[in-house]
C-alpha cells in the first residue's frame, strides 16, 4: 500500500482562507484536509503555516544570453527554488532567431532533465515567419500555451510591432497567452549609444538608457496591440508606475491584462547603480533597471489592490566574472539578477512583515494567481483535495541573514546580501516528497516533472472588434459623392 504522510498542528493559509487543519498526503496528492487525520509518517507543523508551494513564472536557467550562459542551470536553479519554498518554475524556451521552435523546446527539455522541482515552459517568439506560425500549434499541443516577446534587445531577441501583431493573432487563435518584455528597444539602443559616446561607460549608464518612459510606452503599445489581436496579455517584470498605470487602466476597461513585479524591483532601488564599487553596481544590472521609491510604492500598492498579480524573480544569475564582460561598456554587462531562493522570504519580510500584504495575499501573488493565469490551477497553487502536494511548511518566526556564502545558486554574489529576513520554509514538499528539510534540499535530481498546460485563457473583450476589422462590412454607396458637407 502507498505510504501516507500527515501534516499536523499547522494552520493552512491559502489565497482565500486561513484554517487550522491537518493535511493528509497520499500518492503525491492531497488526499484529505480536516481534524485528527492520521498517516504512516507525521510532519509536525507546530507554529507553522501550511501554504501552496511557490510558483515562479519567470526564470532563465542556463540561458544563452549576451555572449554567455546564465550561471544557474535547472539543477542549481531548482535546488535554490526548493530551499526558498518554490515548488515550480516556468522557464523560457528560447529559439535563436531563425531556429525551429520545436528544436528549441527539445533543447530546453534536455536541460530540464536534472530539475529537482516541477517546471513548465513558456515559448519565446524571437523571430517571425511561416515556420514559427506553423510550429506554434505544435508547441501548444505539447502543453506550452504561453508565448513571450521581447520588445527590447534590438539586434538579437527583439521583435517589431508587425511581428508581434501577427504572433498575437496566432496566439489568440490557439487560445494561448501572449507575454511581453515591455521596453522600447529602439529608444534604449539610441540612448545607450549616445551615453557611451558621451563617455558614460559605467553601470549607471544602463539605468540612464532605460528610463520608466521606455517601459511605459512599450506596455501601452503592447496592450493596444493585444487588444486588436484579441489576446490576453501578461507583462513580465513590471517595474514602474508608467507601466502599472497602463495595466490598471486596461484591467479597469475589462481587458485580460496582468502585471508581474519582481521581488528585486520591490525592495532594491536605483541607488545601487551609483555605488562606487563597479562590481557592486554591475552585479545589479538587469532590465528593466531598479527604480526609485515612488515606483516601488506603486508596485506594492498594485499588489494590494489586485492591479498587479504575481511576484516573480526573472532569475537570470551571472557571476562577477561574467558581469566584468562589460568593464568599460555597460551595454556588454550581462543583464540579469537572481532571486529564486529569496523571493518568498524577502516578500514575506518586506510585505507581510510590514503589513503591506496579508498572508492570504502573499499566497495569491506567489502561487495561486499564476497557477490560474497559466491554467494549472488547482493542480498547482492550491491546498485542496486532489491537488499536487506541493506545500510549504512556513515558520513565520524563523530568521536568517541572506548571503551568497550559504546560498544554493552558482553565482558568487547575492543582490540581497546582508538582508535579515524573518519567515522561512521549515519544510518544502514536492508532490508529497519532502524536498527541503533542515536546511538541505532532499529531493533528488530528476525528481522534477514537466507540467503541461492547456490553452483556455480568457480572450480579450476586443476579439469581436478585430473579427469585424478583418471581415469588414462592404460599404454600399450609390449616387454621386456628396460634397461641401
Ligand atoms: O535583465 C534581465 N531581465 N535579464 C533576463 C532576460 C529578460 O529580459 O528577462
Ligand atoms: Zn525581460
Ligand atoms: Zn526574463
Ligand atoms: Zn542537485
Amino acid at each position: 500500500a502507498t505510504q501516507t504522510t500527515v501534516i499536523k498542528n499547522g494552520t493552512i493559509v491559502t489565497h482565500d482562507l486561513t484554517v487550522r487543519a491537518d493535511v493528509l498526503v497520499a500518492g503525491g496528492v492531497i488526499a484529505a484536509i480536516g481534524p485528527n487525520l492520521s498517516g504512516d509518517h507525521v510532519i509536525d507543523a507546530t507554529g507553522c503555516l501550511i501554504m501552496p508551494g511557490g510558483i515562479d513564472p519567470h526564470t532563465h536557467l542556463e540561458m544563452p544570453f549576451m555572449g554567455t550562459f546564465s550561471a544557474d542551470d535547472f539543477e542549481s536553479g531548482t535546488r535554490a527554488a526548493l530551499a526558498g519554498g518554490t515548488t515550480m518554475v516556468v522557464d523560457f524556451a528560447l529559439p535563436d532567431p531563425g531556429q525551429s521552435l520545436m528544436d528549441a523546446l527539445a533543447v530546453w527539455s534536455n536541460k530540464s532533465a536534472r530539475a529537482h522541482c516541477d517546471y513548465s515552459f513558456h515559448m519565446a517568439v524571437t523571430w517571425w515567419g511561416q515556420r514559427v506560425f506553423d510550429e506554434m500549434e505544435q508547441v501548444a499541443a505539447a502543453g506550452i500555451t504561453s508565448f513571450k516577446h521581447f520588445m527590447a534587445y534590438k539586434g538579437s531577441l527583439m521583435v517589431n510591432d508587425d511581428e508581434m501583431f501577427a504572433s498575437f493573432r496566432r496566439i489568440a487563435d490557439l487560445g494561448g497567452l501572449a507575454m511581453i518584455h515591455a521596453e522600447n528597444g529602439d529608444i534604449v539602443a539610441e540612448m545607450a549609444a549616445k551615453l557611451l559616446a558621451a563617455g558614460t561607460t559605467g553601470p549607471e549608464g544602463h539605468a540612464y538608457s532605460r528610463p520608466a518612459q521606455v517601459e511605459g510606452e512599450a506596455t501601452n503599445r503592447a496592450i493596444m496591440i493585444a487588444d486588436m489581436a484579441g489576446v490576453p496579455l501578461y507583462i513580465v517584470h513590471t517595474s514602474c508606475e508608467e507601466s502599472h498605470e497602463a495595466i490598471r487602466r486596461a484591467r479597469q476597461a475589462g481587458k485580460r491584462v496582468w502585471g508581474e513585479p519582481l521581488i528585486q524591483h520591490l525592495v532594491l532601488d536605483e541607488t545601487e547603480y551609483f555605488h562606487p564599487d563597479w562590481d557592486h553596481a554591475a552585479r545589479r544590472v538587469m532590465s528593466p533597471p531598479f527604480r526609485n521609491k515612488a515606483h516601488q510604492d506603486s508596485l506594492w500598492a498594485g499588489l494590494a489592490a489586485g492591479s498587479l498579480s504575481c511576484v516573480a524573480t526573472d532569475h537570470c544569475a551571472f557571476t562577477t566574472a561574467q558581469k566584468r564582460f562589460g568593464l568599460g561598456d555597460f551595454t556588454k554587462i550581462p543583464n540579469g539578477t537572481g532571486g529564486l531562493e529569496d523571493r518568498l522570504p524577502v516578500l514575506w519580510t518586506c510585505g507581510v512583515g510590514t503589513g503591506r500584504l496579508t498572508p492570504n495575499e502573499f499566497v495569491a501573488v506567489t502561487s495561486t494567481n499564476i497557477a490560474k493565469i497559466l491554467n494549472c490551477y488547482p493542480r498547482k497553487g492550491a491546498v485542496a483535495v486532489g491537488s499536487d502536494a506541493d506545500l510549504i511548511i512556513w515558520d513565520p518566526e524563523a530568521e536568517k541573514t541572506i548571503s551568497a556564502a550559504g546560498h544554493q545558486s552558482n553565482s558568487d554574489f547575492n543582490v540581497f546580501e546582508g538582508m535579515k529576513v524573518r519567515g522561512l520554509p521549515r519544510y518544502t514538499l514536492s508532490r508529497g516528497v519532502v524536498a527541503f528539510a533542515d536546511g538541505k534540499v532532499t529531493a533528488p535530481e530528476g525528481h522534477g516533472a514537466f507540467v503541461p498546460r492547456k490553452g483556455t485563457t480568457p480572450v480579450n473583450t476586443a476579439l469581436q472588434a478585430w473579427k469585424e476589422l478583418t471581415n469588414p462590412r462592404p460599404v454600399v454607396r450609390s449616387g454621386l459623392p456628396v460634397t461641401g458637407v
